[in-house]
């Protein structure tokens, strides 16, 4: 796990399906995928050897609203600290590109409050995620 470099770039649909198809996540038409993709503020690669293992992204307005989305580490690569990685990168880039008081937020499983705690996020049981059906 000692070459894996981070590099900002857009993935290609194939990795993006290969990484998300690899934590088990549904897969959307290719086509939304791609415009997605596109349209995101700030996208973060890892890799080993050139190999896709890691992503993130932030999605949101580019200057007031940040949201990070897609943290993902493909599961033989887990517990190595490339997510850590992924997020402090996507926390230098909030750090130059924000402004006091915008909205930085993202939506985790509550197993993962200890990993975004390390960044600075805290769970609000008065904010509640609405989704729709
Ligand atoms: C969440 C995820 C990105 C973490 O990546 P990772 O490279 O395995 O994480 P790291 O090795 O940097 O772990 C950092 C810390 O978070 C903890 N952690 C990582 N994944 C965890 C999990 N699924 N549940 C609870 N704690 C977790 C680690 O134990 C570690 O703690 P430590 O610093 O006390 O040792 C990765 O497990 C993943 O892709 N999971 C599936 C997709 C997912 O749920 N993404 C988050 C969307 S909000």
């Amino acid at each position: 796990m000692k070459n894996i470099l981070l590099k900002q770039r857009t993935p290609s649909i194939a990795e993006y399906i290969q990484l998300r198809t690899s934590i088990g996540w549904k897969i959307l038409p290719e086509d939304k995928i791609k415009a997605g993709l596109e349209h995101s503020t700030y996208c973060i690669c890892a890799e080993d050897n050139g190999k896709i293992v890691g992503f993130g992204r932030i999605v949101g307005d580019g200057a007031t609203v940040f949201y990070i989305q897609d943290i993902m580490v493909m599961p033989s690569y887990q517990k190595h600290k490339i997510g850590t990685r992924i997020m402090e990168n996507i926390m230098e880039y909030m750090k130059e590109h924000s402004t006091q008081g915008a909205i930085i937020g993202l939506i985790a499983i509550s197993e993962l409050d200890g990993f975004y705690q390390k960044f600075g996020f805290a769970y609000n049981e008065h904010n509640r995620f609405y989704r729709y059906n």
